[in-house]
């Protein structure tokens, strides 16, 4: 699979992205429409891997909403390795922006036998967005999950790399990746004994605990700590290894957000703190209440700036903070 392939004589891919968890993502020609698209293609062609990436398109395709990626049409190689399309969002995800290292950026599906010996990630620490541009994106994430909770689905891996700032705008922030999206209610437990589904640092507690119950309050656990990592630098279970931020996860209460930036209101830091409580009926219950709880928040004197990824290759130019990069 490489740049110039035709897939069913409609999607022209032009330039591979990045390989992921699931699958390759390319920039793709549409040529019904000459529109610009993104093609995501299965790492595999059958098994786990593969009936996953159908059911992320499925529901992909039957949601509409304007913070959730927009489908374009799925579909099979030759090989029967199935594809996704999706619109193309230009600009950066938030794991980007946030200058992530892959290592805490990774959805495990693995044992926790297979996460103690995973790799260690040395620097935790990263930037911060301005008060108003996280309450942005975080009502964006809150509307897409409020749509996604209605018709009875959680997402279960919100994190920074599955959220998109198209052109750096946060007014604009769409949600990704929805190859771990489950129903609530499945008829099958949601993975193979022991196994546990997420990325490591962003997993709700109950995620964590084997035979836990996953539902919509665990998305806003996730939410929870990628706001306190927008507003803090750092995610709130943030370890030196993804176990030790699982252990941290159980037994840890986070310092409140405001205590490390004092500048965040009162009332958005104890929402955050609200939505990491290790008792999932003691959260906001689901996407629409915690919009409803971020809209009542007012952002003093903070106003909305356009964020930009730092380029990879010269670590010294951070993500534009600064009065410079107001819009
Ligand atoms: N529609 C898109 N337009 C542009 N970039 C995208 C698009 N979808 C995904 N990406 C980029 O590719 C990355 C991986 O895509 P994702 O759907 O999250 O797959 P994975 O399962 O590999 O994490 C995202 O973090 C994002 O940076
Ligand atoms: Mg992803």
């Amino acid at each position: 699979m490489n740049a110039g392939v035709l897939i069913d004589q409609r999607f022209e891919l032009e330039k591979e992205l990045r390989g992921g968890g699931m699958g390759r993502i390319f920039r793709a020609k549409d040529r019904h429409t000459g529109a610009t698209v993104a093609v995501k293609v299965a790492n595999e062609s059958g098994g786990d891997t593969a009936q996953r990436f159908r059911r992320e398109s499925v529901l992909l395709a039957e949601i509409a909403h304007p913070a959730i990626v927009a489908y374009v049409a799925h579909g099979e190689l030759p090989d029967r390795t199935p594809y996704l399309v999706m619109e193309w969002l230009a600009g950066s995800d938030l794991g980007d922006i946030l200058e992530h290292q892959t290592a805490r950026q990774e959805t495990v599906r693995l044992s926790p036998q297979a996460l103690a010996s995973s790799a260690q990630s040395d620097d935790l620490a990263g930037g911060s967005l301005d008060i108003a541009t996280v309450l942005l994106i975080g009502k964006r994430v809150a509307a897409a999950l409020t749509a996604l909770h209605a018709r009875g689905v959680v997402h279960r891996d919100i994190k920074p790399g599955n959220l998109f700032l198209p052109g750096g705008d946060p007014a604009q922030a769409k949600l990704l990746d929805f190859g771990t999206a489950r129903e609530r209610m499945p008829a099958h437990p949601l993975t193979s004994e022991g196994m546990i589904v997420g990325t490591p640092y962003y997993m709700a507690p109950e995620q964590v605990r084997e035979g836990g119950t996953i539902g919509p309050a665990s998305d806003v656990w996730a939410v929870g700590c990628v706001l306190y990592e927008c507003l803090s630098g750092r995610a709130p279970f943030s370890a030196p290894h993804p176990l030790a931020a699982l252990a941290r996860i159980m037994l840890d209460e986070p310092t409140l957000v405001s205590e490390l930036r004092p500048d965040v209101p009162e009332d958005l830091a104890r929402l955050v703190h609200e939505m990491l409580t290790k008792d999932a009926a003691r959260r906001p219950a689901d996407g629409a209440e915690l919009l409803a709880r971020l809209e009542s928040i007012s952002p003093v004197g903070s106003t909305v700036q356009r964020v930009a990824a730092a380029a990879p290759s010269r670590p010294s130019q951070r993500r534009l903070t600064g009065p410079e990069s107001r819009v």
